[in-house]
């Protein structure tokens, strides 16, 4: 028995996610899982109806919920960053979600843009601080307009803060890490403060965890070890800042856009789950936006919400789909956004279908 937030929000939002639900349905019927939905009407629309991005009267009716399942925010009519701010970013501080998991996995030989490398290559997971560093939010101006102008921002590092990130890291490598191995990755040449709390917190932390293989890269150092041997990663726990842009590096080496996946993770609290893509307004509303990106995010809650077999199972009809090139024009197939997700169910269910024969056999 779960209840899930959905928010499908702007532009290609819904039309991704629907396909997301699709498959969640499919399981819901099939395995009598008891997942209630609910549609929350947040994004653009609203804003631009009624000037509301996040009443409270939602805020704390989402507390009521176990998962959100989003879709995308944006919208070329809004100023820029106002539903971003005042919807992602509110949830993501609201709710603490303290970890931004993105699983960096190729599913097809082709996507790679790395000579040599390929499906046993690129599969690796990026453990992403997401509530402090310089994102914090801590700053100011002096003088600001003139030419004396002086900004700041600091970079926020909390004992707590790094301690239960690094800690999720060292469980999630022990849980589902293929060798184990935990590199953290950060400029504590540098940043001698900040990052050397980190590389404190990380050795005290890893004492606990005998059985993971501990490994440090300095951030400029890994992203060209990611590009030139990606297969030595298994997890890496990274701070905000470098996080947000070694994810990008990571959505790029496997696949691009319309394969990453992101969630935000607060395991005491709300979870919130999507794609990296946003809104794309630009192909909104033409039924022909890739939806696996928005599946696998409906396959990453599936496994949060402690469902792993149908998460597998999910993963298993995409690299299917793939295979078959049951896919949306973007990455070479001719297929209509809902097509997708319909061949999806189908093929999780002929899937289902040989293993219930297999039993009788
Ligand atoms: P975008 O990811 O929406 O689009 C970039 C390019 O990729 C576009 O050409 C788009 O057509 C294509 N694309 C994206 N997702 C696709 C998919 N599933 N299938 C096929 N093609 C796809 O990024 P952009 O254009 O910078 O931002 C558009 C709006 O989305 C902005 O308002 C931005 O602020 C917002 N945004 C929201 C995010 C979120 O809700 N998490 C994340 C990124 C951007
Ligand atoms: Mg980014």
């Amino acid at each position: 028995m779960s209840n899930i937030a959905y928010i499908p929000g702007d532009g290609i939002g819904e039309e991704v996610t629907r396909q997301g639900l699709k498959v969640l349905n499919y399981f819901n019927d099939k395995h009598d899982l008891g997942l209630k939905f609910e549609k929350f009407d947040l994004g653009a629309e609203r804003y631009l109806r009624t000037g509301e991005i996040m009443p409270d009267g939602v805020l704390n009716k989402l507390e009521t919920f176990d998962a959100i399942y989003l879709g995308a925010v944006g919208d070329p009519r809004v100023e820029p960053g106002l539903l971003e701010k005042g919807i992602l970013l509110k949830l993501r501080f609201y709710f603490d979600q303290y970890i931004n998991l993105r699983p960096i996995k190729l599913y097809k030989e082709e996507f790679s843009p790395l000579k040599g490398k390929g499906v046993k290559d690129i599969n690796f997971t990026v453990v992403r601080e997401n509530t402090e560093g310089i994102y914090a939010g801590i700053g100011g101006f002096l003088k600001k307009d003139t030419p004396d102008e002086v900004a700041t921002q600091e970079m926020i590092s909390t004992r707590k803060g790094v301690d239960r990130i690094i800690k999720y890291a060292f469980d999630y490598a022990q849980k589902y890490g293929r060798k184990p191995k935990l590199t953290v990755c950060d400029k504590s040449n540098v940043l001698t403060y900040a990052h050397n709390l980190w590389q404190r917190a990380f050795k005290e932390m890893g004492e606990n965890y005998p059985d993971v293989a501990k490994e440090h890269y300095l951030v400029d150092a890994i992203t060209m070890k990611m590009v030139r041997n990606p297969e030595i990663f298994d997890v890496i726990v990274t701070c905000n800042i470098f996080g947000d842009i070694i994810t990008d590096l990571g959505a790029e080496i496997q696949g691009g856009m319309g394969m990453a996946v992101s969630g935000n993770i607060n395991p005491d609290s709300i979870s919130m789950f999507e794609p990296v893509h946003g809104s794309a307004p630009d192909i909104a509303g033409q039924n022909i936006a890739n939806p696996l990106a928005a599946v696998l995010a409906a396959a990453m809650m599936l496994q949060q919400l402690d469902y792993p077999d149908l998460a597998q199972k999910t993963e298993a009809a995409v690299v299917d789909a793939l295979s078959k090139n049951m896919i949306t024009g973007d990455i070479g197939g001719d297929l209509s956004t809902d097509e997708v997700g319909d061949y999806l169910v189908q093929s999780i269910k002929t899937n289902e279908e040989g293993e219930n024969d297999a039993e009788w056999d």
